[in-house]
């Protein structure tokens, strides 16, 4: 006989395609399968430090799982162990550790165990609150598909399937005009975005933040289609892409985060830099938040029900400290602690960048 009886969801950092649909599936399974309570955490881990937080019942949850965003709330400034809590003299942001105040209130609540869903932030975050006693399970949520210990992220099919309708939309302008257009799509240090939707869109150079690129050897590439008659091209670079030897482009620092960097804007830097190379009309488009807003993709809300329903299974099987992964074509599980590490990058030898490269696309580096 288990001994749960009241489990609680939240969810953290950005918001995805596809979180409802784990909210839903997490709800529905406590509700239907094992007759639990469910609680939905307002706002991340805000609506722990600050008491916000609502009951899920089969009416809550029904009708959300083609909805995009999430509709628990979310936030990625409050890390319970660096709250901002006020501001110094110096106009700077003091943070605080007040997890003492999120432990008294999951056990006020009566938690047996929480569902944290989020990226490496809320489930490193999820994975200290841990060792400290609050029973959690981890389900990884981010478009960039960078989480170690899964090799899939829900989100990220979504966010490509956008990136690329973006970039076959700029072909039309890329040729009617003979420019290069650039397309600049999000995934922080990692470029898997980039990668598969500059796949999947064509795009005939593709730069992403694991391989620096060189500005002269793009310019080859460009050159190279003009001696073949093709008078524009196509860009894809990863927010995170830069050059050998330089640093990544950083679009604003966001003082009372944790992690405070954002980036964004190399598009724009690549691109005035060409036009001057190439003597090619350029422009550049920042995709942006369109990646995560919307209703996500069949893969997507597939992926999102099973992991929820594991994140489930394992509360019940007592399996606390782990987190809901993909492994090839399983949902499993592996200990939360693993996303700690780091971001998962694309690695150098991944078979897609070697059929890209085989059909020519270039990577921005001297390798053909
Ligand atoms: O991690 C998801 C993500 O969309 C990244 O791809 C991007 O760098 C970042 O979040 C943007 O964060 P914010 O919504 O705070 O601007």
């Amino acid at each position: 006989m288990s001994t749960i009886r009241k489990i609680g969801i939240l969810t953290g950092g950005g918001d995805c395609p596809g979180i409802n649909a784990v909210i839903r599936a997490v709800a529905k399974k406590a509700l239907l399968e094992f007759g639990l309570d469910v609680v939905g955490i307002e706002d991340g881990y805000e609506g722990l430090i600050h008491n916000r937080f609502r009951s899920l019942g089969a009416n809550e949850v029904s009708g959300i799982l083609t909805i995009g965003g999430t509709i628990l709330g979310t936030s990625n400034t409050s890390n319970p162990y660096a709250y901002a809590v006020s501001k110094n003299a110096a106009d700077e942001v003091v943070f605080a550790d007040v997890s003492g105040t999120v432990r008294e209130n999951a056990r006020a609540l009566g938690l047996d165990a929480l569902v944290c869903i989020g990226g490496d932030g809320t489930l490193g975050i999820a994975a200290r609150l841990m060792t400290e006693g609050i029973p959690v399970v981890g389900v990884p949520k981010t478009i960039d598909n960078d989480l170690r210990g899964t090799e899939r992220t829900f989100g990220f099919d979504t966010a490509c399937a956008i990136a690329t309708e973006a970039i076959d939309r700029v072909h039309t302008t890329a040729q009617s005009h003979h420019r290069i257009m650039i397309v600049e799509v999000m995934g922080r240090r990692a470029g898997w975005i980039a990668l598969y939707a500059g796949v999947a869109g064509g795009g005939d150079v593709i730069l992403i933040p694991e391989i620096p690129y060189d500005l002269e050897a793009i310019g080859a590439k460009i050159e190279e289609r003009r001696a073949d008659g093709k008078r524009f091209s196509i860009v894809v670079i990863a927010e995170g892409a830069k050059p050998a030897g330089g640093e990544v482009v950083v679009k604003r620092i966001v003082a009372d985060s944790s992690d405070p960097v954002r980036l964004g804007g190399v598009g724009f830097v690549l691109g005035s830099q060409l036009e001057r190379l190439t003597g090619n009309e350029t422009r550049t488009v920042v995709l942006g938040h369109l990646q995560r807003g919307g209703s996500p993709t069949a893969y997507d809300r597939v992926l999102a029900t099973q992991l929820g329903a594991e994140a489930v299974d394992l509360i019940m099987h007592g399996e606390f400290g782990r987190m809901a992964a993909v492994r090839g074509d399983e949902v499993t599980s592996c200990p939360l602690e693993v996303v700690i590490g780091g971001p998962r990058l694309v690695p150098l030898d991944h078979p897609l960048i070697a059929a890209a490269r085989g059909l020519g696309t270039s990577f921005g580096d001297l390798k053909r």
